[in-house]
């Protein structure tokens, strides 16, 4: 069944022993409060992945890292490996965030060994897509999108495709308080699970959770998880304050 999924993307924000707390506050509100059939991630800094596997429970809170290296192991100095996400009880891991692509030149080859590495470790990859305003407003934001999908993902064989979940981002809702409207987000979401249809067939098609991200929020959530090809939601901003972001894990 396809899996219902509210991600938290803490970015570059708190340091470990605020994480811990901010951690700990999501996991009890949730063990209080239930998540229903939604499935809870944290995507922590890498620094704090050990210590938030340590402080919730991990049956009801999944740990995901935002980034992983292109390489398994080796001489790159600064780098973390997938072994060493798998390693500290992290189930997921964020890859091709628009952040990572913009700033630090991920590209569709240095994607693809990551999604190979992480899928290899056992990881379940978050990946992200989404166009930026020019696109948007040239209307050729569906076939740009796709057109990610097929330099990365499409790539993989039908059984490890099986195992992604895709988060469309829209660059310009990220962060800047303008969200995508239900409908934008339920046309993109439908686009992309017809490309998917296309390609490994309707069942995967269906089976595949796709979330948005974007200036999601407790007002919004609601709205945009109501779509029908609208799964989840990849959560900044507001992930950061444990009741906002327990509020959009039960806007379903
Ligand atoms: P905001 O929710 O802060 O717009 O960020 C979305 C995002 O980039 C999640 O990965």
């Amino acid at each position: 069944m396809r899996q219902k999924i509210v991600a938290g993307n803490w970015k570059c924000n708190t340091n470990v022993q605020e994480g811990v707390e901010l951690a700990k506050a999501v996991d009890s509100i949730v063990a209080e409060k239930g998540a229903d059939d939604v499935t809870v991630v944290l995507g922590v800094p890498f620094t704090h992945l050990t210590s938030v596997v340590d402080a919730v429970n991990i049956d009801r809170i999944n740990v995901s890292s935002q980034n992983c290296a292109a390489e398994a192991k080796g001489a790159y100095t600064g780098e973390v490996s997938v072994n060493m996400v798998k390693s500290t009880g992290a189930t997921h891991v964020i890859l091709g965030h628009s952040e990572r692509r913009e700033y630090y030149g991920e590209t569709s080859e240095i994607l693809n060994k990551k999604l190979a590495l992480a899928l290899e470790a056992g990881l379940t990859p978050i990946y992200c897509c989404g166009e930026a305003l020019e696109i948007r407003e040239a209307g050729t934001h569906n076939e740009f999108v796709v057109k990610q999908l097929e330099e990365t993902i499409f790539q993989l064989s039908a059984d490890d495709f099986k195992k992604i979940v895709i988060a469309y981002e829209p660059i310009w809702a990220i962060g800047t308080g303008v969200t995508a409207s239900s409908d934008q987000a339920q046309d993109m979401h439908a686009n992309l699970r017809s490309a998917i249809a296309a390609k490994f067939g309707e069942e995967i098609a269906e089976e595949t959770s796709i979330l948005y991200g974007g200036s999601c929020n407790p007002k919004n959530a609601s709205e945009l998880f109501a779509n029908k090809d609208v799964d989840g939601g990849l959560i900044g901003g507001a992930s950061l304050k444990a009741e906002d972001f327990i509020e959009i894990i039960n806007a379903y």
